[in-house]
């Protein structure tokens, strides 16, 4: 089978043809345009221009997919885009370009739900090619799903099964991290920046807070630990050789909630498989210090996380949730098929 995947959530447009081989997936080809240098401009994400660029490129980037992958659209046997959560018109220029290839050609449509796509990035090969042979038999499953509009524990008991464990109850992780970057005048997004910086800091300079991590629930808060750091730029003015410190002490408390919150959920629900997901699942701290902490206290748990260019938005994943849901038979009629800024995961089947 042959899945074309569309994204256009935020701000990076990208279409991936996906072959589904016996048991695996082949990523044929994979078109990301980031919009990132444009948007910094702004110091984040301006709606209106991410809808326009989106046009722009989205049907060359087919092309190149296309081409780099030697099909034609007659060789697609499914159409995956994503229709939420997201920015409502960045989100219509995928689900439109979707819409009008599946009723010209005649090709079934799924709707994928946008944070279902970044926990199956972890279906997709890794760095080496391979695809681990726990994604045979991966349910239960626990998602621990980390982006810049998102930080949610997910429960997987299935193929389009998903329920929300806990989520957080203000900024999203990945939004703390471009926050507190851009308070450090790093610029947007600040998420990759600041984690450079803080590889060469000490993350025990500083002991900012732990926001809710003794809390008896699996629910996240950020918002504290952002005016923490707030408070110490505007009080101390930091000269540039302080900045990795601060960077580091504040990605090690990130890093102690998420992992913190994530051992709770895994002793309180009994799973074959921890998934990590989302734009901050590309931070080496967090894979790291993650995959040891599991190893260490639930050696049964494999811990899976996404191959780095499947960790930010990319359709290459869109097109993977799409596949599970071609498989269901889960397809939308072009006709009905409508962007959701809204989509909650639980809501997704
Ligand atoms: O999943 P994603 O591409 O977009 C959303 O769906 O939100 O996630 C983007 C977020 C941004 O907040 C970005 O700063 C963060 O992921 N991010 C990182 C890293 N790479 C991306 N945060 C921390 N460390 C990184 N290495
Ligand atoms: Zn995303």
């Amino acid at each position: 089978m042959i899945i074309l995947g569309i994204e256009s959530s935020c701000d990076e447009t990208s279409i991936a043809i996906l072959e589904r081989k016996a048991d695996h997936f082949l990523v044929r080809s994979h078109f990301v345009a980031s919009q990132v240098k444009t948007h910094a401009k702004f110091g984040g994400v301006v709606p209106e221009v991410a809808a326009r660029m989106h046009l722009e490129v989205i049907i060359p980037g087919l092309d190149a997919a296309l081409h780099e992958a030697k099909i034609t659209l007659e060789d697609i046997d499914v159409i995956a885009v994503t229709a939420g959560p997201g920015l409502m018109s960045a989100l219509m220029v995928g689900v439109e370009v979707g819409r009008t290839l599946a009723w010209t050609l005649k090709k079934p449509l799924v709707g994928v739900n946008h944070l279902a796509g970044h926990l199956y990035a972890n279906w997709l090969p890794d760095a080496e090619g391979n695809t681990p042979s726990i994604l045979k038999a991966p349910f239960p499953a626990l998602g621990l799903l980390v982006s810049g509009g998102h930080t949610e524990l997910v429960l997987m008991r299935g193929y389009g099964k998903f329920q929300l464990l806990g989520e957080t109850r203000d900024d999203a992780a990945g939004e703390a991290f471009d926050k507190v970057a851009k308070l450090m005048g790093l610029g947007y997004p600040g998420g990759p920046v600041l984690s450079t910086l803080a590889s060469t800091g000490n993350p025990k300079a500083y002991s900012w807070p732990r926001p809710m991590l003794k809390s008896a629930n699996l629910e996240f808060s950020f918002a504290g630990l952002k005016t923490a750091v707030r408070y110490h730029l505007e009080k101390h003015h930091p000269k540039k050789k302080d900045l990795p410190d601060i960077a580091a002490s504040f990605e090690q408390a990130v890093v102690d909630v998420l992992i913190g919150k994530t051992l709770r959920a895994l002793q309180e629900h009994k799973v074959n498989t921890l998934l990590l997901a989302g734009g901050v699942a590309a931070n080496g701290r967090l894979r790291a210090e993650l995959s040891a902490a599991v190893a260490r206290r639930f050696p049964a748990v494999t811990f899976l996380k996404p191959n780095l260019p499947y960790c930010t938005d990319n359709a290459a994943m869109i097109a993977a949730a799409g596949y599970f849901q071609a498989k269901q038979k889960k397809y939308t009629d072009w006709k009905l098929l409508k962007a959701d800024p809204n989509w909650s995961l639980s809501k997704t089947t």
